[in-house]
């Protein structure tokens, strides 16, 4: 043993001896890093661990406030992840100690996880968890103060301004440059706003060596207080940044992504938001500047220069960013509009283009327009991208001259693949702009520009450089409240330039400028690049014409849409299409969030459809196994048909006489026997049964509903009402007192089962217990509702003799009997076109809704003329879009390719073949409980037991999922148990399709574990 190590294990003997006396701690002691204080790690008999810091003495305020933090956190905030303090024997949280001198020891408990900078699990949900880390623990700081906080601290970047005079300590004038340059505008712009902004006591040190993860990449704890200070409370948003975005690919998407989880614990105001990326920089700047003061006092500190060399790659990368982009992102990760004006700005051109001047022919009054394609998905795209300009030229001049227009244009909005070359490259790397922010407006050199409104000239440029802009003006405009905005004309002659001066007044419908020639406008056939622009993002005259898809949201408030400028008769714009991330993102912040999506963890982005497949944006098909909506085939070539023809003819309320209405009610009425004759027309199916209860309840005079239990009839708040499936489900509020609930008839784990020929009878018994029960308080059923086949009960055939029975009941005590075929309907149990109808039974009331419209949101109600008639109690029944003449056209197609396509026959061989094959399988996988339908309605359920019936749930989540990963076939789970396998696909849905599906069953079910 050397004399150092012997003075080591002393030392460590000593840290024992002090926790056995002070703490009543037995344990392993080893010595960890630490700059001033001696910190160690203390492992006990039980696994607990703790830190021990032997404090150097030193600033009693400073220790003083690193013991108050934690003391006031255990108490404010006992679930953040921050050492707790650990009392000695006497209930103090310091103890003197004598280690090298005298020293105050503190023990606190020890937090578990890798130091950020070093952990192997680093990912986008670290950052997401610091955020959301600072913004509890900032909270919990808000009303907490110490002497020591209120200092006057270098590494306050609050008071970057006092590192002025040590820019000039910085080696290397380009580092000098950049550093004076941030901390000259810290002082001239930031400082002064965020004299308007909150401030409090914050950590202030939130770097990559005091963030631990776990192995999941969550943020597990904070450590080191000693940094604390009372500044601006967005001070530690910055902070936290500069080191998380240390190596990320996106540095600006770090920085929104942190400060949009820190807002959403912790709100941050719009000024903080707009500070944060200039705070980001400062803390650079002040690292270098703290650096090189002390590098010039300690020459041989040669660590600091290595950390220093991170701290200039990033802060080059940050300069790199265009600065107005990185704050609106951050503005818009934290819910705010990205360019605070820019709605305000359209806002008024909206409410003003009635008088805007025409930019080009103000002769033409209603100019017709031919409308160029040249995105990079466009069937010309190579065709385009292989012509020059003279050739472009005259192929656009052409095509316009072919189609009798004034003018041709390209769309704002469209993702082009002409733009190339490096200006198109943003910092991020593999990032170009691609989206056109303007709208194109192609007409000959020479062709004049007019000034749509007032203005005054801002900027001038020409950037005489090939698929440049070439020659471009800005005009600037203010709204009359007084925000500021421009309109960018592109691709001008040189001598448009030569005749405007900055600050020149231009009066609306002035012309102004002409369009240019290719050899002077950059290379392009003559045309005119008109753009709004509410943030020239310091560009000025040079102002980007492109903008990048991943950050539309950002770029449409840059330059939003002009068609409100131009006033075309056609539309001059495209929707931008989102990557699947941003859709869910936007989804939960524009869409109300019980609104759920298919396959959570890993959504479809659908954009087309044909038969029974889907197709996803990237050319994907899938096949559709639940979608009973789109009845007669996805996008079914006749309904497309019938509806865009009655769509340019007419559509309207029902209120005028119309042949398409009658027509097809009498088609549709036909569809029942007598006397079901009389439609109502509504939108939807929930609606449709609404309309039916009122129709009952002005029958029958009576208020009273039967419905079966598990039921699902609509999500009005009268349907709620008699649905258990929601009512007696999550969020629900229960029965109401004029609902009565039947026993489902389920013969496969029902009171009374599969084989009980009496099964019918004996469940419709509880239908007359319920009328029962109504009698014994005076009161009498007004309606029953039920479905043909139990839908959300689990795509159950009901039993033999059961709504006969059932009905008897209803109507011998004066109630109506409903059948909802909303699900069932058109033909899709084969053997009937209604599902009641495998029942043997004529119902009162119909209802009838998604298949019908084959998409198109329409419902509808079929009943008795005598019952229809009671209805007509003086009070009109009027429904806006019920039977409007595009719904009554669709519908006469769906019933037309019902019909010409034998479909109804179709369901039956290609269902009875599912069932046969399912049936098969079930021989092979004891998982298989039970299969059951009527053509295209079928339920699988799957159970972990054949004897006890147990609910295979967690196995149906996994065979949906694989069914979806593996063989892209879209299927879903229904029941009581979530254990069915409910199959209802597009009636084309082929014998092909069918044995498909029955093999990618077959090995999916294999792939369970016994
Ligand atoms: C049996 C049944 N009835 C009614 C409805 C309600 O129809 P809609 O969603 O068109 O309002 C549904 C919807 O799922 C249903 O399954």
């Amino acid at each position: 043993m050397t004399e150092m190590d012997v003075k080591a294990e002393q030392e460590l003997a000593a840290i024992r001896a002090l926790l056995i006396e002070a703490y009543g701690i037995e344990g392993d002691v080893s010595p960890l890093p630490g700059e001033h204080d001696l910190n160690y790690r203390v492992r006990v008999q039980d696994g607990g661990q703790y830190l021990l810091k032997l404090h150097a003495p030193g600033d009693a305020d400073d220790l003083g406030m690193q013991i108050a933090v934690l003391d006031h956190l255990a108490q404010a905030a006992a679930g953040l992840p921050v050492s707790r303090p650990v009392l000695d024997r006497e209930g103090a949280s310091t103890v003197k100690a004598t280690l090298r001198g005298e020293r105050t020891a503190r023990l606190l408990t020890w937090l578990e996880g890798d130091i950020w900078a070093k952990a192997a699990s680093r990912c986008p949900t670290s950052v997401d968890t610091l955020g959301d880390l600072l913004g509890r623990l900032d909270r919990c700081l808000e009303g907490f103060g110490h002497a020591g906080t209120k200092r006057v601290y270098a590494w306050d970047i609050g008071r970057a301004d006092m590192h002025l005079p040590h820019v000039d300590l910085i080696d290397g004038a380009d580092k000098r440059v950049a550093v004076g340059a941030i901390l000259e505008r810290f002082a001239a712009s930031v400082l002064p706003k965020l004299e308007a902004c909150p401030r409090q006591v914050i950590h202030n040190d939130a770097n990559d060596y005091n963030v631990l993860l776990d192995e999941d990449g969550r943020v597990s704890g904070l450590i080191d207080f000693g940094d604390m200070v009372e500044t601006w409370r967005v001070v530690e948003i910055a902070v936290a940044s500069a080191y998380a975005l240390i190596g990320t690919r996106d540095p600006v998407g770090t920085i929104a992504a942190l400060a949009a989880a820190y807002h959403r614990v912790n709100p941050i105001s719009e000024t903080e938001a707009n500070l944060i990326f200039d705070l980001v920089r400062t803390r650079y700047a002040v690292s270098m500047c703290m650096a090189a003061k002390q590098i010039r006092e300690n020459p041989e500190n040669t660590y600091l220069l290595v950390s220093q060399e991170d701290v200039w790659r990033e802060l080059q990368r940050l300069e790199r960013e265009n600065r107005a982009i990185a704050v609106a992102r951050i503005r818009d990760a934290c819910g705010f509009a990205p360019v605070a004006h820019a709605a305000s700005v359209v806002r008024w051109l909206e409410r003003n283009a009635h008088g805007f001047s025409v930019i080009v022919k103000p002769s033409v009054t209603k100019p017709e327009v031919a409308v160029f394609d040249f995105s990079a998905s466009s069937p010309e795209a190579a065709q385009w991208a292989a012509l020059d300009a003279a050739a472009a030229e005259t192929r656009i001049a052409g095509q316009i001259r072919g189609q009798s227009a004034d003018f041709g244009i390209g769309l704002y909005g469209e993702d082009r693949g002409i733009y190339q070359g490096d200006a198109y490259e943003t910092a991020t790397a593999g990032e170009r702009r691609s989206i056109h922010l303007g709208v194109d407006i192609f007409a000959p050199a020479g062709e004049p520009v007019h000034a749509p409104f007032a203005g005054k000239v801002a900027f001038l440029h020409d950037d005489a450089v090939a698929f440049g802009f070439g020659p471009t003006v800005l005009l600037e405009h203010a709204t009359d409240t007084g925000d500021i905005f421009w309109t960018l004309y592109g691709h001008l002659s040189r001598s448009s330039l030569a005749k405007l001066a900055i600050g020149q007044p231009i009066s609306a419908g002035e012309s102004f400028a002409a369009f240019g020639a290719p050899e002077e406008n950059g290379n392009w056939a003559p045309h005119l690049h008109f753009q709004l622009v509410t943030d020239h993002l310091g560009l000025e005259g040079c102002m980007f014409g492109v903008g990048l898809r991943d950050q539309w949201q950002v770029w449409r408030e840059v330059s939003p849409d002009p068609s409100v400028v131009l006033g075309l008769s056609v539309p001059a714009s495209v929707i931008v299409a989102r990557d699947k991330d941003f859709l869910v993102r936007e989804r939960h912040r524009r869409i109300g969030r019980s609104l759920s999506i298919a396959y959570s963890a890993a959504p479809l982005k659908i954009v087309g459809g044909e038969g029974a497949h889907l197709v996803d944006e990237d050319g994907t098909r899938w096949l559709d196994m639940v979608n009973n909506v789109c009845h007669v085939g996805h996008c079914h070539p006749r309904v497309v048909k019938a509806a865009q023809a009655q769509m340019g003819k007419l559509n309207t309320n029902s209120r005028y006489l119309h042949d398409s209405l009658v027509e097809y009610s009498r088609r549709l009425a036909s569809q029942f026997p007598d006397p079901l004759n009389v439609c109502f027309f509504v939108n939807s199916g929930s609606e449709a049964n609404d309309l039916a209860l009122r129709l009952a309840r002005a029958y029958t005079g009576n208020r009273d509903v039967i419905t079966v239990d598990h039921a699902y009839h609509g999500h009005l708040s009268s349907m709620i009402d008699v649905s258990p499936y929601k009512f007696a489900g999550r969020g629900g509020e229960g029965r109401p007192a004029h609902v009565q609930v039947a026993e489902m008839p389920d013969l496969y784990r029902g009171r009374y089962r599969y084989g009980d020929v009496d099964a019918g009878r004996k469940y419709a018994d509880d239908v007359r217990n319920q009328i029962l029960a109504l009698a014994a308080n005076g009161r009498r059923p007004a309606l029953f509702f039920s479905e043909g086949i139990l839908g959300t009960g689990g795509q159950l055939t009901l039993p033999e003799g059961y709504l006969r029975e059932a009905y008897a009941h209803v109507r011998a005590a004066g109630g109506l009997c409903l059948a909802d075929e909303v699900q069932v309907g058109f033909g899709r149990v084969g053997s009937h076109m209604w599902a009641h109808q495998t029942q043997g039974v004529v119902p009162d009331i119909v209802t009838m809704g998604k298949p019908i419209g084959n998409g198109h949101p329409m419902a509808a109600v079929v009943t008795t003329e005598a019952i229809a008639a009671s209805f007509a109690n003086g009070m009109e029944y009027f429904n806006t879009f019920g039977g409007n003449p595009v719904s009554a056209e669709i519908g006469l197609a769906v019933l037309d390719v019902i019909r010409d396509e034998r479909l109804m026959h179709h369901c039956k061989v290609v269902g009875d073949r599912l069932m046969d094959g399912a049936r098969a399988l079930s021989r092979r996988h004891a998982i298989i409980g039970d299969v059951r339908g009527y053509g295209l309605f079928n339920g699988i359920e799957l159970v972990r037991d054949r004897e006890t019936l147990e609910p295979a749930a967690c196995e149906l989540d996994f065979v949906i999922a694989e069914m979806k990963c593996k063989h892209r076939i879209l299927l879903s789970s229904e029941g009581p148990h979530h254990n069915v396998l409910k199959v209802k696909p597009p009636a084309p849905f082929s014998a092909a399709d069918c044995d498909y599906f029955l093999e990618a069953l077959d090995d999916t079910l294999g792939r369970l574990s016994p």
